[in-house]
């Protein structure tokens, strides 16, 4: 070792023993495939201790404590409380499983540590094939492009970034905004996510100028609404700039009528982004790819991989039909990330020329490796049996009187609550809000919850390979043990 001239010894942050680290590093792989192999044994979910809480609010360490050592504080008070998504009873908001190679996928990615935002090296090729691959699974054309980002969220706001840059008739990037008269419109329907609301705010386009459409009975876009709130909007001088289409909406699951959106917008020259988070992958079954007819229409359509292709968090991709307005929405070309012919620079994709980051993950290699690991009709028949479970599920619902469906449940969503006989709505909700709290803390199984026309739902989304049939019998069973209990409570 030499000396610096401040007289310290170089250092680094490897081990000093690589024996030791392989041999935690085998405990911890067994570990890990023993809490995936057993997941269905434990709770789905407990609340995290006080005693864990406190260890977890410690000051910043000064002195160094052994890797064994930190190991066994994580097993100790972060791996015991997880929030039970990879549960096979966790039906909790549009959560998804994962899988034991998505683990090892990320370790492995984790090892390379290479930043795809740009640079000549195998990663960006492997991103550059899963884009090929999600591009065929949704239908988009060969000359369409994409880009992997960390959700759902963020890849709308891309794609409604290409929106606002490639179709508002004026060089947003050069000028913004702020002397730009008519205003631009965005539409979307009030059952759209709230990310949406999100990307609007974050692209300066202003909360206002989202046009929440209303929805029928089935929670679609109301087609007719659309139509006449953009000949409204011309008439007072703004500009329509985009429909937004949802492909499964958070609360109930529902398409909008993805067909019709294309062709009104296609008629009023507007963008046709679809929000596919969830729903997209409908695309891949065998016996629902019907629901998701029109989206291959879209401009652009944003979906997760972290939800319905049971990939861990987090990844998600946007699609934008013609790459050139995907690229001059986000491309910048300082002197320090030029592109040549050769050397580590010497690659024409760089992805940070499609998003709004510049150093990137190589998340696309989970995706790449589960993919080839299962093949894509596998995942088609998956997600097909998540939904073929959420209409047994419907079925006992039905099925059990002292249960009310409040809502159709065309995917893999389904809204229910615990009826008492003559008690108001206002009551209902509170008496059911607390039977979901109960659920949750008996750690039988994790729904979430919404709110629809005002009445409190249990809510069960069913993204989750490992769930099967009797999963969901068990669900109802418990939900009508613990809404007689409460209900006897009460009287
Ligand atoms: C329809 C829809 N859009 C967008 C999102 C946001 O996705 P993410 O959480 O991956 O950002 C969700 C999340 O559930 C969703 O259901």
């Amino acid at each position: 070792m030499t000396n610096a001239p401040n007289n310290r010894p170089e250092e680094t942050l490897d081990p000093q023993d690589w024996d030791a680290m392989r041999a935690l590093g085998h405990r911890m792989m067994d570990d890990m495939l023993d809490y995936l192999q057993n997941v269905r044994e434990r709770p789905v979910w407990q609340p995290v201790p006080e005693e864990a809480k406190a260890n977890l609010s410690r000051p910043l360490p000064d002195d160094p404590q052994s890797a064994e050592s930190v190991y066994a504080d994580f097993k100790r008070d972060v791996m015991p409380y997880p929030m039970g998504n990879i549960h096979p009873r966790f039906w909790g908001w549009v959560i998804g499983t994962g899988t034991p190679l998505g683990v090892m996928a990320d370790m492995l990615s984790a090892m390379m540590n290479v930043n795809v935002g740009g640079g000549a090296h195998a990663a960006p090729h492997v991103e550059a094939q899963v884009i090929e691959w999600c591009k065929q699974m949704m239908g988009f054309p060969a000359g369409a492009s994409g880009v992997l980002v960390n959700g759902a969220s963020m890849a709308n706001f891309v794609a409604l970034n290409v929106a606002r840059n490639a179709h508002s008739g004026f060089n947003v990037r050069q000028d913004g905004l702020q002397g730009h008269t008519p205003r631009l419109r965005v539409y979307a329907s009030i059952q759209a996510h709230t990310c949406i609301q999100r990307a609007v705010e974050l692209l300066g386009l202003g909360r206002s100028n989202l046009c929440s459409v209303p929805v029928n009975a089935d929670y679609q876009m109301d087609i007719t609404a659309l139509e006449q709130m953009i000949a409204a909007d011309r008439a007072a001088g703004h500009q329509p700039l985009a429909i937004v289409g949802t492909a499964g909406t958070v609360n109930t699951g529902a398409f909008d009528d993805l067909q019709t959106l294309a062709d009104i917008a296609e008629r009023e020259n507007l963008w046709f982004h679809v929000d596919g988070a969830f729903g997209a992958l409908a695309a891949i079954t065998p016996d629902s790819r019907h629901y998701a007819a029109g989206m291959e229409r879209a401009n652009s359509l944003a979906f997760d991989l972290h939800k319905w292709m049971y990939v861990p968090y987090d990844v998600a991709c946007v699609l934008v039909r013609d790459r050139d307005q995907h690229r001059q929405a986000f491309s910048v070309s300082p002197d320090y990330l030029s592109h040549t012919e050769r050397g580590v620079s010497g690659i024409d994709l760089w992805f940070t020329d499609y998003t709004v980051e510049l150093s990137r993950s190589f998340r696309a290699l989970k995706v790449w490796m589960s993919i080839k690991e299962h093949g894509i009709e596998k995942y088609g028949r998956l997600i097909q049996q998540n939904i073929d479970q959420t209409r047994y599920l419907a079925g006992l619902v039905d099925a059990e009187p002292k249960l009310e469906r409040l809502a159709p449940a065309p995917l893999n969503i389904l809204c229910f609550r615990y009826v008492v006989p003559g008690m108001d709505d206002a009551a209902l909700n509170a008496f059911n809000e607390e039977l979901l709290i109960r659920l949750q803390e008996s750690g039988v199984a994790a729904p979430s919850n919404t709110r629809l026309n005002g009445r409190y739902a249990i809510r069960v989304a069913n993204t989750n390979h490992r769930s099967r049939r009797e999963d969901f019998d068990l669900l109802v069973q418990t939900v009508v043990q613990l809404g007689d209990a409460l209900a006897a409570e009460q009287r």
